[in-house]
């Protein structure tokens, strides 16, 4: 959610600090501020954006600082709860992401103790239970404050002395950046690769005590090594580049990622997902978990896998997880996580492996949460994903379920060859819906004068119906809802009629019919109908008051171009209403807490 960075050198840290920062907005962006170690130590922060901090912060000087860019969860947006914060002598400076849930508690007892606490955040308490603790070891102090604190965290720590820079991490994600003479600390990759692509991932519960010239990781008190990894994501790849927006970018980005990934798994003999071992080891049926976008590619993999290999596939919403009193027996389960830090996913993947269940990761970011804990994991080939509406992760995780599924399909071969195929094709299908943008940008000026919308599909483009619904509903504020075609009828009739516009997904396969009678019946009752359909398909054109046609591909691989169109019709819609397409209200590209 929020995004802190700190660093360690010889540059003029304010302005490094404002960089990460500006890289790390999609994670937050209410407030922002900076604190930087000199004579004394100074802090800087408003409710503003990074840019507007840019111009109105003063030259604070100095070497080693810390910052943070925040999505308020504990206390409004405001100057006072924006970080750093201090404790009482303003000798301790903290930026912080996650959360503290035993705050009240430990605030209560801090205040009984003589501290004075001056924002509404559960972080505060952190920099004073650090004073508490501090005896000239500010490392030790670090570590007697944790082990006071439950909840999720990754810190930055400061005070006046320059030399070093003391980080933190339980349950939330920081990595350091290795530079010459240099070190960078940022809860994201794509923050420092203006910097240096080498880095090391904090595990759970390490303390890294960081100067210039050196990085010592403890835990448990115990000095450990980190592995240092190379970061293959360039930095142009985290910059527009010349895209209005990083969304429209990443929705242009798609025919690559296709690409990218067939290259990578057609490379490798070794299978995906072994699960002709599983099937050896008993395993029955599938179990796939997520959130949000994430969650509508694991419903469109449910229809891939049941069709491709047989065996019966279970979708649950993450956060929903843990109410259900699951059987669990002989069961796979895959988690799909763009970032890898959702926190309801990652809940969920631990209650998996309370009861031995083996866990398979989806996920787009290499080193993540998701990573570590999973028995498996399985890269997307995404590249970093900027704008907080999920576009590109999206194509990225269907192709590995295509694969997945494709590698163990009941299929024969002929089926199998003309798969192969079409997945081949598709980035020049893809293309071509991106290069059918004028239609859609016509499309969107005319949905973007209603406020709400029905998304309709069946089948394998049901879940497309939903993505779409997501995507209008996320960056244009208009409301939507993606709805299961067959439904309508069972409810939401009521409310259609002119100011209703229904977007029907309508596909070459066992659903055509039942499409064009719902599509007839939405028309009786006088909405207008948009309808995304094959192109070759003249039938529609009578009912419909507009089309949008597709590149035809075989209907499994539909959801790819329909998915493509609806990203783009959302984001032309939200461009067309003045919206903050990168930056909706509200959101937040990780999403840490529960
Ligand atoms: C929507 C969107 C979110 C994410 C969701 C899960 O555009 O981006 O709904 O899909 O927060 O995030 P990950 O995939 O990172 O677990």
């Amino acid at each position: 959610m929020c995004g802190i960075v700190g660093y360690i050198g010889d540059k003029q840290v304010q302005s490094v600090l404002l960089s990460l920062l500006g890289r790390l907005e999609y994670r937050g962006y209410d407030s922002c501020g900076i604190a930087v170690a000199g004579s004394s130590l100074k802090v800087y922060k408003d409710v503003v954006r990074v840019a507007a901090l840019t111009e109105k912060a003063p030259q604070l000087g100095g070497t080693a600082g810390i910052g943070h860019t925040r999505w308020a969860t504990c206390g409004e947006p405001s100057q006072v709860n924006a970080h750093p914060h201090c404790d009482c002598a303003g000798n301790i400076a903290v930026v912080h992401n996650g959360v503290i849930n035993n705050f009240q508690s430990l605030r209560q007892q801090l205040i009984s103790e003589g501290h004075t606490f001056i924002s509404e955040t559960d972080t505060e308490v952190i920099p004073h239970l650090i004073e508490k603790y501090y005896d000239g070891n500010l490392e030790k102090a670090v570590e007697a404050a944790l082990r006071d604190v439950e909840g999720s965290y990754a810190i930055v720590v400061l005070t006046a002395d320059e030399s070093k820079l003391v980080v933190a991490r339980k349950d939330s994600p920081l990595i350091i950046g290795i530079g010459d003479r240099e070190n960078f600390i940022a809860s994201d990759v794509p923050a420092i690769l203006d910097f240096t692509n080498r880095v090391i991932y904090l595990e759970d519960g390490d303390i890294g005590i960081v100067t210039k010239d050196n990085i010592k990781i403890v835990s448990d008190g115990t000095e450990v090594d980190r592995e240092e990894h190379k970061i293959l994501w360039n930095v142009e790849e985290a910059q527009k580049g010349g895209y209005d927006h990083f969304m429209l970018k990443e929705i242009h980005e798609q025919p690559r990622v296709i690409r990218d990934t067939l290259v990578e798994y057609t490379q490798t003999a070794e299978p995906v997902v072994d699960l002709e071992r599983m099937r050896d080891e008993g395993i029955e049926s599938v179990l796939i978990l997520a959130c949000g976008t994430s969650y509508y590619a694991a419903l469109v993999g449910k229809y891939i896998m049941e069709e491709l290999v047989g065996v019966p596939v279970r979708v649950e919403i993450a956060s929903e997880f843990s109410y259900y009193g699951q059987t669990l027996v002989r069961t796979l389960a895959i988690v799909i996580t763009q970032s890898g830090e959702t926190a309801d996913t990652l809940k969920a993947i631990r209650r998996l492996k309370g009861v031995r269940c083996r866990v398979v990761a989806i996920t787009n970011v290499v080193g993540s949460s998701a990573s570590r804990v999973a028995d498996q994991t399985i890269y997307t080939r995404a590249g970093p994903e900027i704008s907080v509406a999920a576009t590109k992760s999206f194509t990225a995780q269907l192709m590995v379920l295509y694969w997945i599924a494709m590698g163990y399909s009941k299929a024969d071969a002929r089926r199998l060859a003309s798969m192969l195929l079409g997945l081949r094709q598709l980035p020049s299908k893809v293309q071509r819906v991106l290069d059918n943008g004028d239609i859609i940008l016509q499309c969107a000026r005319y949905l973007s004068k209603y406020e709400n919308v029905f998304f309709i599909g069946r089948g394998i483009n049901f879940p497309v119906a939903l993505e779409g619904a997501l995507k209008l509903k996320e960056i244009s504020y208009i409301h939507a809802e993606g709805y299961a075609a067959g439904e309508l009828k069972h409810g939401p009739f009521a409310l259609l009629g002119e100011n209703i516009p229904v977007i029907a997904i309508v596909a070459q396969d066992n659903t055509y019919e039942a499409m064009l009678t719902n599509i007839k019946e939405v028309k009786v009752r006088k909405s207008p109908v948009m309808a995304l359909a094959e192109e070759g398909d003249e039938t529609i054109r009578e009912l419909a008051d507009f089309v949008i046609t597709v590149p035809r591909v075989e209907v499994i691989f539909s959801p790819v171009v329909n998915t493509v169109t609806l990203q783009l019709l959302a984001y032309y819609t939200a461009k067309e209403r003045g919206c903050p397409i990168d930056f909706p209200r509200n959101l937040a590209k990780s999403v840490t807490v529960e």
